[in-house]
């Protein structure tokens, strides 16, 4: 008899409800079929830094190869240590080593932190893919915090008020994410004071995702809310992005100081040993020459970023240039465009909402985007997030070879026209829907 056709297992309701693949890698996945199939298609999808390994860590690596043993849950007092001094330097927050918690990558870190937290998530919106899909998961209320593509998607405390004053939970956890992904933007000491002081007074913890932190373009400094909320925020960083080592899966939580964060350390400590026991050894001792303070690697680490901050800042004039609505990239490798000055063009089209749009970019002009909505934008809101950090750097060699062009002194902007072919002509296909849509009669 074949039992397996009868077989019925049953998903929890709110599981069962949300089965979708993560937008990110949905996108992802797509296009290297197309591209599997012959298809060019420009990547604007994937936010994945492409830089080598550096080679001191790629050393440091090979000669922690025979650490083999389950380690401590927290992490290994060793590169605790450099994470504390780490963040001690170079985000100006006194930390120490007991109030360093590791995980495999940031993600996992977040959904452990929602996982012990209690309250509902406040997120403002735009904000990146994974943070609702984890609360959700975890069946815990989202309240999103409006803002309109007119003033930039700009965190407003009005907004951030209205919404904790309308939710029905005692507790909050506002997320926060400077520099931003999806919209580039980074957060000034006012707004970070001011939303130190709501938070203070109105007993909201914050959960601070600074995995961009290292990665501004120099216009504007990175502000910790750390450093002006000590007590209740919780900062979140990893090797993903500044070191473009994301498969290493090395995260990091500096949690608050004081007792309210050794209680939190200790519930992390406990879910941590439950569910992966402890981050893979080797990449533990590697990680500690990444947080080291090693001359070589930091100036690799500004190497890269000012090479994304080069690259971002090109597409954004050109796109600019182009009549596209878009606020400058102040860090991070994204640009997040409107097009809502066309919705009666896309209207003519069937375009109704971002992920028609993203849909009708894709199939007509081989640009792959993210729609707004996947980023909690409302459907209508005729936004796309771009990411500069794949085109022209898809293979390990082509993104070694212009990390050896931008290091030659040859001027970054022939670079730019020259040696970006998969950039340049995807401006060209924006160029050419720009015209399209110009054309389109309207009623
Ligand atoms: C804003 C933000 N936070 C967190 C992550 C997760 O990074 P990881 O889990 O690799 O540390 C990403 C990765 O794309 C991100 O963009």
């Amino acid at each position: 008899m074949n039992r397996t056709a009868d077989w019925a297992l049953s998903l929890a309701p709110h599981i069962e409800r949300r089965m979708e693949l993560s937008p990110t890698l949905r996108i992802n996945e797509r296009v290297r079929a197309m591209w599997a199939d012959g298809q060019e298609v420009y990547h604007l999808g994937f936010g994945e830094s492409r830089f080598p390994v550096h080679p001191k860590l790629a050393q440091a690596l090979r000669e922690n190869v025979h650490h083999k043993s389950y380690v401590a849950a927290q992490g290994i007092p060793e590169l605790r240590e450099a994470v504390a001094d780490f963040y001690t330097k170079h985000f100006h927050l006194p930390t120490t080593p007991d109030r360093v918690m590791v995980g495999p990558g940031s993600k996992a870190l977040l959904y452990t932190l929602l996982t012990v937290l209690q309250g509902d998530l406040l997120l403002p919106t735009p904000s990146w893919v994974s943070y609702e899909p984890q609360a959700r998961i975890l069946g815990k209320p989202v309240r999103r915090i409006p803002a309109i593509p007119q003033e930039d998607h700009a965190l407003k405390i009005d907004a951030l008020r209205h919404t904790v004053a309308t939710s029905e939970q005692e507790q909050h956890i506002l997320l926060l994410n400077s520099p931003n992904n999806p919209t580039g933007q980074m957060m000034g000491a006012d707004l970070v004071n001011q939303l130190a002081r709501f938070c203070r007074q109105e007993q909201v913890t914050v959960i601070s995702d600074e995995i961009y932190g290292l990665a501004g373009h120099g216009d504007v400094l990175h502000h910790s809310m750390a450093r002006a909320f000590p007590e209740g925020t919780v900062v979140l960083g990893s090797l993903s992005k500044h070191l473009s080592l994301g498969g290493w899966r090395l995260g990091v939580a500096v949690a608050p100081e004081g007792p309210a964060g050794q209680q939190l350390i200790q519930a992390l400590r406990m879910v941590a040993g439950e569910l992966w026991s402890c981050v893979a050894a080797p990449i533990q001792y590697a990680a500690v020459t990444a947080y080291g303070d090693d001359p070589e690697i930091l100036a690799y680490i500004q190497e890269c970023t000012r090479i994304h901050a080069l690259r971002t800042r090109y597409l954004w004039q050109q796109l600019t240039a182009l009549g596209i609505r878009c606020s400058q990239p102040r860090g991070g490798f994204y640009l997040f465009i409107n097009l809502d000055r066309w919705a009666p063009q896309l209207a003519v089209r069937g375009i109704r909402t971002s992920t028609q749009l993203a849909e009708h970019l894709l199939e007509h002009y081989r640009l792959a985007t993210l729609p707004g909505e996947a980023f909690g934008t409302p459907a209508p809101e005729m936004s796309l997030r771009l990411s500069t950090s794949y085109l022209d750097m898809e293979s390990d060699d082509q993104a070694l070879a212009l990390l050896e062009l931008f290091r030659s002194g040859m001027d970054p902007q022939h670079i730019l026209q020259e040696h970006h072919p998969s950039m340049n002509q995807a401006i060209e296909q924006f160029r050419r829907f720009v015209l399209d849509l110009d054309s389109v009669p309207l009623p």
